[in-house]
């Protein structure tokens, strides 16, 4: 990006920041996520950091955080409560670490890592061992005086806790910093409280916390549930507390609740691993966090680095990655899938969206591009949870410069140039008629040796797309006939290779019936339903005479799928296909009898579950001889109840007397 336009962004990412903030601040309404919005800032902080002429002291980044509210008395703080520079990655982490190694010479230094609350900083002062103010962190330098309010939060000792060993802590001027936070479980009875009130709900645990301790009436504060967990202890003597390790242990001998999982590190590796552990384990936190405090642990050490801006140089905040984040659009591709469905794909400015990095975006279908008006070149907000696969949640047309273009669904297949058709007036989705066409012929072949279906090694896209390039195979049936000689004409294959590949096919003549009806690709047939057909026809043969009538007599299978089995039996390409398919000896097994120990049982799963995804769910359960089912039916055995569960799935399983699981019952099962 050149400097003009860099500027031009500059402006355009400013005004909308600080659009966000007014709406969040002022009018306590969000016109985006937190997430969506942190990205805009790290977005210009980083051009900032590449233009520094062009950082005005206007600038969000130059903003000090907080000012004081009129109705408290204003307080200065003895020293200043700083704010931390945030780190997102390994890289980062490691560039902080260089440079403080390289200020202090050594990069042998014990570092003392936290989990980052997200709460409200406060600081309270006790004097000869006695509460006498507390005071929010404000602009840093002057907070507001809140004494009565944090007065009502029982964690807070309203005197230090007499100690014998230390007594000299309960003498003079003793300042506690921490973070006031409400948990997650009172956040959800309050909400819910207000909820039956018909009151507006609170939009998170720490808002509700913020706005909670800015109340101007004590008694309000007192009903709702506060915690203040410590972080610091700052004595007028600096020398009695050298570490930050000790500064912890003071906290809790004088009655306060830290943090018991804080830990001395030593390394990018102590840290990284104390990283990856708290991943997901956060989420089990009574608290929320974004992520984790990582600074120097002696802290003459750390005081001796100074401060930049507003952070101390000795410490930084690592944060998770946010499940929303911003990109730019640079172009819209058309994909043609295996059943012909052309589907309009965002290729993006790769970003990393919860831990990987991501450079394309379904948009699932035209009348999807136009509600969203995602343009060519436009600013769009990504988002990614859990096992779904990202999505344009919508657009920033206030990023917009004029260069944008509107994406046009191309009438014909990219592919093949065939007349892109509607297979009935009320679909949504564009299709590619001919079965031949090259994109849906390679995705078939890949579709029927990917993993879960007849798992053929070394049959990836790259293999696939060299031999129908090649005219070494025109259809799924044809891979039986290579011959490790046919194999050696491609640059891509050595004779070892060559010998691997077609000994690999050739063990996948006799698939079992699941595996083989789900790698054939017929619309509508997952994993799941392909095993239930399997279980209930028990022979291919079966399968191919039973009727509409007949598929929807199984459970779970509905007429949209019925129509689809009919449908792929009775074509005539299809038909010619298994007739190849015979020829070559490649059948599937009778169905065998599943042993297991959920043998025959059926579970269905709702709410995040935090020690597995839902795709390992399912195989774990399959592997076991049960089914695993998207919605309850009177089928339905086990309902598992993860994180953030669907009410109505939690109610029916109820109301039917269905045997409910937390996640530690379901996983003891699964042992
Ligand atoms: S140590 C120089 N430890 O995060 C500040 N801070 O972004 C050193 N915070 O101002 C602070 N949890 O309000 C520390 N375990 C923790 C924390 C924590 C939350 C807050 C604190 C701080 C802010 C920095």
């Amino acid at each position: 990006m050149n400097k003009v336009n860099a500027q031009d962004r500059i402006n355009k990412l400013r005004d909308l920041i600080n659009d966000y903030r007014y709406h969040y601040h002022v009018l306590n309404e969000s016109i985006m996520s937190e997430d969506a919005a942190d990205s805009l800032k790290h977005e210009l902080a980083k051009l900032e950091a590449e233009y520094p002429d062009l950082v005005t002291p206007e600038s969000p980044t130059q903003r000090i955080s907080g000012t004081v509210l009129s109705g408290f008395t204003p307080v200065e703080h003895v020293s200043r409560m700083l704010s931390l520079n945030d780190v997102f990655n390994e890289a980062e982490i490691l560039a902080w670490l260089d440079r403080i190694s390289k200020s202090l010479k050594t990069s042998d230094f014990d570092l003392f890592i936290d989990i980052k609350m997200d709460g409200l900083a406060c600081s309270l002062i006790y004097e000869d061992g006695v509460l006498v103010r507390g005071v929010t962190r404000g602009d840093g330098y002057v907070g507001e005086d809140v004494t009565l309010n944090i007065k009502t939060i029982e964690s807070i000792p309203l005197i230090l806790r007499p100690t014998n060993k230390y007594s000299e802590f309960l003498k003079g001027r003793t300042e506690v910093r921490g973070e006031i936070v409400m948990y997650k479980d009172d956040f959800e009875a309050l909400n819910k409280k207000r909820h039956q009130a018909n009151q507006p709900l609170f939009a998170n645990p720490r808002n509700t916390a913020a706005g909670t301790i800015r109340q101007l009436d004590p008694k309000l504060v007192a009903e709702r549930k506060l915690y203040f967990r410590a972080y610091d202890l700052i004595r007028s003597d600096a020398a009695e507390i050298s570490t930050n390790d000790f500064a912890y242990v003071m906290l809790k001998e004088l009655g306060f609740l830290t943090n018991s999982d804080a830990r001395i590190v030593n390394g990018i590796d102590q840290i990284m691993s104390f990283v990856k552990k708290w991943e997901d384990k956060r989420l089990t936190l009574e608290f929320n966090t974004d992520g984790l405090v990582v600074k120097i642990n002696d802290r003459l050490v750390f005081e001796s680095l100074g401060i930049a801006g507003k952070a101390p140089r000795g410490a930084i905040a690592y944060k998770y990655a946010a499940e929303q984040t911003t990109t730019i659009v640079k172009d819209i591709f058309v994909s043609i899938g295996r059943t012909g469905v052309a589907t309009p794909v965002a290729i993006l400015d790769p970003v990393v969206i919860a831990g990987s990095t991501v450079q394309m975006a379904t948009l699932h279908n035209e009348d999807e591009v136009k509600k969203k008006d995602i343009r060519i070149g436009d600013s769009v907000i990504l988002q990614k949870a859990g096992d779904i696969i990202p999505e344009v949640v919508e657009v920033l047309p206030q990023l917009r410069n004029g260069s944008e273009k509107i994406f046009i669904m191309p009438i014909k297949c990219p592919d093949c140039g065939t007349k892109l058709v509607k297979l009935k007036a009320i679909d949504v989705a564009w299709r590619c008629p001919n079965i031949a066409c090259p994109s849906r012929t390679w995705k078939r072949i890949q579709h029927y040796a990917s993993k879960e279906a007849l798992d053929i090694e070394g049959l990836g896209e790259k293999n696939v797309v060299a031999l129908l390039d090649a005219g070494l195979i025109k259809d799924i049936a044809d891979i039986y006939s290579l011959t490790p000689y046919m194999l050696l004409s491609l640059d891509r294959f050595g004779e070892i290779s060559a010998n691997k590949l077609i000994k690999s096919i050739q063990s996948k003549k006799e698939p079992s019936l699941d595996k083989f009806l789900y790698a054939l690709g017929i619309r509508h047939i997952g994993v799941q339903t392909a095993l239930d057909l399997a279980k209930k026809f028990k022979t291919f043969e079966n399968v191919m005479a039973a009727t509409v009538e007949d598929l929807v007599a199984v459970e779970g299978i509905g007429e949209v799928v019925g129509d689809a089995v009919v449908e792929y039996f009775s074509d005539p390409i299809n038909q010619r296909l298994l007739n190849k398919f015979k020829r070559q000896k490649v059948w599937p097994l009778p169905m065998k009898q599943y042993k297991g120990k959920l043998e025959a049982k059926n579970f269905v799963v709702t709410g995040t579950l935090t020690s597995m995804s839902r795709d390992e769910a399912a195989k774990k359960i399959r592997s076991m001889g049960g089914n695993f089912h998207t919605s309850i039916t009177k089928d339905t055995d086990y309902l598992v109840i993860g994180d953030k569960p669907g009410n109505s799935k939690v109610i029916k399983a109820r109301n039917q007397n269905i045997v409910t699981l937390s996640e530690r019952e379901f996983i003891s099962l699964l042992d």
